[in-house]
């Protein structure tokens, strides 16, 4: 069954009594401002339909979900092993900015969702493009269609004046000599790319690639192969939620990412993508209500990759 937006504002309204149940992030302070209270949804679909309800058209801080677009950008410049041998594949089972592991196995991150990860993908696109934040903003701007997509700048800079963590986490991999430029402006690169402010409406449209075997919505060329995005759908269903991700599989069944923005996109691979919003996370750092709502959906529409 297709979602109605009767079904969406009855979904907004079943799960916004789970708000005040979770945190809002506040180890970047900018992320600490925004109200607790916003809850949107939107819905696209493979033919550019869109189903949307609450505050579905307000733009948030995307945040980790950025690190599947900093990732498909990486596919489209680096082979497969030149990626695969500086990060891998496999969920990591502790915080997405954990340090533990990185020092057991010799500065390789479990996967490219996590921090550590995504550092290695910014480091990559580093590498190969001369304006990495520039060719990122064109990207996102041609797959969802609006080309008044922005960085949001204070976020970002409140994030870089809180990075100890983050830059700890690129010197280590670099003393490994698993990072091949600078740790500082490769930082500075990969924040603005967390800090892209979208609505639930962008994301669903950004995303629908991965719901169309690498297709975006009104291009004329794939993006990625069919495979690629079979490939990054597997990694979303695995990784995508950190330590999480287990539950969220459980629980909705279709490969997720979400922020600390408390954004979550979701994949029904051959049919929509789907986008929540809410600010406050769980214990791991995903969107409370946000998966519940995307729980709820999943179940009334009899949609599941399992
Ligand atoms: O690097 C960080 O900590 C943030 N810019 C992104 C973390 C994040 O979104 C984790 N996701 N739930």
């Amino acid at each position: 069954m297709k979602p109605t937006e009767a079904l969406l504002n009855e979904i907004l309204d079943e799960v916004r009594p789970l708000i005040g149940k979770g945190k809002v992030a506040d180890y970047i302070p900018a992320l600490a401002t925004v109200p607790a209270n916003k809850l949107g949804i939107a819905v696209c679909y493979n033919d550019g339909e869109i189903i949307q309800a609450g505050d579905s058209e307000e733009r948030f801080s995307i945040q980790s979900i950025s690190k599947v677009l900093s990732l498909t950008l990486a596919m489209t410049l680096y082979k497969p092993e030149e990626i695969w041998k500086r990060v891998g594949k496999e969920p990591s089972g502790h915080a997405f900015n954990s340090l533990i592991q990185l020092e057991l196995e010799n500065g390789i991150p479990r996967n490219p969702f996590i921090n550590a990860g995504a550092l290695i993908v910014s480091d990559l696109l580093h590498s190969r493009l001369s304006a990495p934040q520039y060719r990122m903003l064109e990207l996102v701007r041609d797959l969802s269609g609006d080309q008044h997509i922005v960085y949001d700048k204070v976020v970002a800079t409140s994030e870089m004046q809180h990075s100890d963590r983050n830059a700890s986490i690129a010197y280590l991999m670099r003393s490994f000599g698993n990072f091949e430029n600078e740790v500082m402006p490769v930082l500075t690169n990969y924040f603005s790319y967390c800090a892209l402010k979208m609505s639930c409406v962008d994301l669903a449209r950004t995303f629908s690639y991965l719901a169309n075997k690498g297709q975006p919505l009104g291009a004329k060329e794939p993006i990625i192969s069919q495979t690629q995005s079979k490939q990054m759908n597997a990694l979303l269903a695995t990784c995508g939620l950190y330590d999480g991700a287990g539950e969220f599989a459980y629980r909705v069944g279709m490969p997720g990412k979400s922020g600390v923005g408390g954004g979550i996109i979701a994949v029904v691979p051959g049919e929509m993508t789907i986008a929540v919003w809410s600010p406050e996370l769980d214990p791991s750092g995903n969107s409370l209500a946000g998966t519940a709502a995307l729980e709820l959906l999943a179940d009334r529409i009899g949609r599941s990759i399992f």
